[in-house]
């Protein structure tokens, strides 16, 4: 299969860049090392693509429909994996013009460009951002997701939207996948999970936002890259899927099993509630389960043992 992924320099995209080399796949990377968190870490997660296989990357901006146009021509892809993305809740707050602009306009100068090749299925990566403090537990796809409470999660909601619209005009099948907090080597350095296990082996004191009651799907990366790949075999119409992970978990808890991942202990300050972060995650997982067979595999302490032996054993940006 012939899969043009975008975003594959990033923390998701490379784990996926490497499935798909693996499995045999020819892949082409669309990336523009954007500067949200150090390109050099993207350069390195590069350089681990590149030990899977042969890759190809271009090295282009969602936001030049012209090149887009160009690159899925001469790429000729089976499937467009779309995981290219300003990324994070919080930096969403400060820039939400940009946000519209990468997440929003950068996936419609796309879906144009796999329209005019007649690129036949196109995955995307959404988020379960788009369900908001929705009362609803757990999230199921049909909840309604019209109350997006930061600028990333109502790009995301206006990503999933502007696809099924390409859908009914002509445009390539979609498959739109929910991801719930993901996390595992070669996570973003601004999530919690990094950045809390980051300041543990420092020795430093954690910082918890609210009264740690939040709670939220943590979703392994391996997970997540079962799904994708099984969600890019096989798209045929327009659907949403949860991908989410084993059990729905505390932030007081998930600081604990950190500190045990790291065997290292932690010490906390509670500060007050950050806007933009929402109180609750769970998926449902019902459909994903009937649609791709799908569920997760890793617990939550299985995947936090994986990511602190990665942590302590990488070198530092
Ligand atoms: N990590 C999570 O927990 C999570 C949860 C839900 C959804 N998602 C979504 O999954 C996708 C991947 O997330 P990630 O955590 O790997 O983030 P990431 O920031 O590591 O990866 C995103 C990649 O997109 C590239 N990019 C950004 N702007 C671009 C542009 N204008 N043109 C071309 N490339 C551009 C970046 O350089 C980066 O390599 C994103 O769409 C994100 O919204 C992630």
């Amino acid at each position: 299969m012939r899969v043009l992924l975008t975003g594959g320099a990033g923390f998701i995209g490379s784990h996926v860049a490497e499935a798909f080399l693996r499995r045999g796949d020819a892949v082409a990377i669309l990336d523009n090392f954007d500067p949200f968190y150090d390109p050099a870490l993207k350069r390195r997660n590069m350089e681990e693509v590149a030990a899977s296989g042969r890759v190809v990357l271009h090295e282009e901006d969602l936001r030049d429909a012209a090149s887009l146009r160009r690159i899925v021509a001469d790429e000729r892809p089976d499937v467009i994996v779309h995981l290219a993305a300003k990324a994070g809740v919080r930096p969403s707050l400060e820039q939400p013009a940009l946000y519209s602009e990468v997440n929003v306009l950068g996936t419609q100068h796309l879906l144009d460009a796999a329209r005019a090749a007649g690129t036949p299925h196109f995955v995307f990566g959404s988020s379960s951002s788009v369900y908001g403090n929705s009362p609803r537990r757990p999230f199921r796809e049909d909840d309604p997701a019209d109350q997006p409470v930061s600028p990333y999660a109502a790009t995301k909601r206006a990503g999933e939207l502007i696809c099924r619209a390409a859908v009914a005009s002509g445009g390539p099948a979609v498959t739109a996948l929910r991801f719930f907090t993901v996390y595992g080597p070669r996570q973003r350095p601004e999530m919690a999970i990094r950045l809390f296990a980051t300041r543990i082996l420092r020795g430093e004191e954690l910082r918890l936002f609210g009264s740690g009651t939040s709670e939220r799907d943590y979703t392994f990366v391996s997970d997540i890259v079962r799904g994708v790949l099984r969600a890019a075999d096989t798209g045929n119409s327009f659907r949403v899927l949860n991908l989410g992970g084993v059990e729905t978990t505390r932030l007081t808890d998930l600081v604990r099993m950190l500190g045990e991942a790291l065997d290292l202990p932690v010490r906390v300050r509670h500060e007050k509630d950050q806007p933009g972060d929402v109180e609750h995650t769970s998926a449902d997982l019902t459909a994903v389960r009937q649609s791709l067979g799908w569920a997760p595999e890793v617990s939550l302490q299985e995947g936090l043992a994986h990511f602190a032996r990665w942590l302590k054993a990488a070198p530092r940006a």
